[in-house]
């Protein structure tokens, strides 16, 4: 059965590629995906290269996001980057609460909620990452957590803004490991948080929000994973930092 949903395919650069690097990456990808229109393709490079990389972008299918941004609109706070700065860059998506900020820099749904809120007042698109680790899916709390996840970081978001709005669905123990969720687990969990969502707001806004699957996507399990009914595209890590591998992602993908 065709999905109603427009696939969204995500490369998560993480912090790797000086400038040069970036440049190169973007430009294999841009001859490889020239008129691919069945997906929506988007390049998250780290901060530093968004100036260089938004340029080649301009006459391109391939959209700019960013990994991370500042919950507050601008100011005295050292080392952060607001909404506007992104702006400037033609960003139009913005990775939120990704398990390595929620580990590392100890950013809570309250936060991630906070931060989507500043991402839909400057028109930009979160991508709003939630996900178990595996001590809680081996203690069978996966739905609790996702449960608490989903309701805490979109808290307070409009209908409208929902809808602009993408989840992504990222099992921790699945990210950088090589250990994707099998199609099923992917398909049992989206389809969880669908509900949610449905219980949330409306089935219709359920029906027509996006839920990425990320952890260790690769070209040879991409077109089993997005075939699933609640599986509408991919957060890619790893095997977004060559174009064979992203561009096999996305042609794997599209070919469902
Ligand atoms: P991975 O990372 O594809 O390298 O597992 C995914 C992510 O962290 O978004």
């Amino acid at each position: 059965m065709e999905k109603e949903r427009k696939l969204i395919i995500a490369g998560n650069w993480k912090m790797h590629k000086t400038v040069a690097e970036a440049v190169d990456l973007v430009r294999g990808l841009k001859l490889e995906l020239a008129g691919v229109k069945e997906a929506d393709i988007v390049v998250c490079p780290p901060f530093t290269a968004l100036c260089e990389v938004s340029k080649l972008l301009l006459d391109s299918n391939l959209r700019l996001g960013a990994q991370n941004m500042s919950e507050h609109p601008g100011g005295a706070y050292t080392g952060e980057i607001a909404a506007f700065m992104l702006k400037e860059f033609s960003v139009r998506y913005v990775i939120l609460g990704h398990s390595e900020r929620r580990a590392y820099h100890g950013e809570t749904d309250a936060l991630v909620a906070r931060k989507a809120l500043a991402a839909h007042a400057a028109a930009l698109k979160p991508i709003v990452c939630v996900g178990e680790t595996l001590e809680q899916r081996d203690r069978g709390e996966t739905e609790a957590v996702l449960e608490r996840q989903v309701r805490g970081s979109l808290a307070g978001l409009t209908r409208e803004q929902m809808l602009e709005t993408i989840i992504a669905y990222e099992p921790v123990w699945a990210i950088g490991t090589g250990r994707n969720a099998t199609p099923d687990q992917a398909q049992e969990a989206q389809a969880f948080i669908r509900r949610l969502i449905s219980q949330m707001y409306d089935e219709s806004v359920a029906r027509r929000v996006r839920i990425q699957y990320g952890g260790s996507v690769k070209p040879s399990n991409a077109r089993e994973l997005m075939s699933q009914p609640d599986v509408d595209g991919a957060l890619v890590g790893g095997a977004s930092l060559e174009v064979r591998s992203f561009v096999d992602i996305i042609k794997n993908a599209i070919a469902r």
